[in-house]
């Protein structure tokens, strides 16, 4: 399967924003997906999108060089270039996405049918990573809740856990002796937080399907949490009743929590979470920016965690 890294990409063929807005929309959005999947071809295809008003209009978006080449996907390695370099071996079509549990509808679902009846948005979501660092990334995908609706949940499902793919033929990551996380990587949201209009699955990016290295064919994208729990490549969803487990609070559970969310008042063990550095403000001179209560997105989300202690529900 062919791949074209980033670095084969010419400048005069990654879209600017402008031009992808204004452009006129020639294919549908699931249509898209299909064909790239009918076509077998691992490189991006054309989404079509529309406007959100839950985007963050006024930020400056980082590069599409820095958002597909500087990466987090431990699967493929944990220096931030091995995504990109490595992640073309996981072949994402054809994609099937399990739903199981307290569910109405469990099924193994062609992620083609989970696309389908949903209409893509483009959404500019800033992303927090626990390491410091912060990004502003323009998604396409559609919200969660739209799914969930859909598999028709029991009144007992409390928790979504979400899994991703396991393939260690295809993710170098996961084969070593010595694994780096317990695979498949895991990771959960409560139903309120899943229903939230801001919690997203997204397809695409820079109005073209997910890169590899970005956790295609599909991938969650929560805003206003840390970034590890935007799981990649899922293959799974499980309404449960517990709290489910989650790969970085299994690896360090005094560092990572389930919750998650951007906290300048809570530091990580080793390091502060008050301020962060925007990826492409390079220089050594530029200061950190200040590090907003839920990522800038208080306003929206703060009332799900009324009466919750924050400094425990880490
Ligand atoms: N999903 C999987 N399956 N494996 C991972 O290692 N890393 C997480 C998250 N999702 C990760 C994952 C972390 S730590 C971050 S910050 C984001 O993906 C990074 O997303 P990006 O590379 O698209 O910016």
């Amino acid at each position: 399967m062919l791949i074209r890294y980033p670095s084969d990409i010419p400048p005069s063929e990654i879209t600017s924003r402008d031009h992808y807005l204004s452009r006129r929309q020639w294919m549908a959005g699931a249509a898209g997906l299909a064909l790239a999947g009918l076509s077998g071809r691992a490189d991006a295809a054309a989404l079509s999108a529309v406007k959100s008003p839950l985007s963050a209009m006024d930020e400056k978006l980082t590069s599409k060089e820095d958002v597909t080449r500087y990466n987090n996907y431990y699967e493929f390695g944990v220096d931030k270039a091995d995504p990109a370099a490595h992640a073309h071996t996981l072949k994402t079509t054809p994609w099937t996405v399990k739903i199981d549990g307290l569910v109405g509808k469990p099924a193994e679902y062609a992620l083609e049918d989970l696309i389908k009846p949903a209409t893509l948005e483009e959404r500019i979501y800033r992303m927090r990573c626990v390491e410091g660092w912060s990004m502003v990334i323009p998604w396409v995908g559609f919200p969660l809740a739209d799914l969930i609706k859909r598999v028709e949940p029991k009144s007992n499902a409390k928790y979504l856990a979400f899994e991703t793919v396991y393939r260690p033929e295809e993710m170098v990551g996961q084969r070593g002796l010595l694994p780096v996380l317990n695979w498949p990587y895991v990771e959960g949201l409560r139903m309120d937080e899943a229903m939230h209009p801001l919690a997203l699955l997204a397809v695409g990016l820079y109005g073209e399907t997910l890169m590899n290295q970005n956790g295609a064919p599909i991938r969650l994208v929560v805003p206003w949490k840390y970034g590890f729990k935007g799981i990649k490549s899922i293959t799974r969803i499980s309404f449960v009743e517990k709290e489910p487990e989650t790969s970085w609070s299994q690896q360090a559970p005094g560092e990572y929590g389930f919750y998650a969310n951007v906290n300048p008042a809570v530091d990580h063990p080793r390091w502060s979470q008050a301020t962060e550095r925007r990826i492409g403000e390079g220089g050594l001179f530029v200061k950190r920016r200040p590090t907003l209560p839920f990522n800038g997105y208080a306003d929206q989300v703060a009332s799900l965690y009324s009466g919750m202690d924050l400094r425990k529900f880490y």
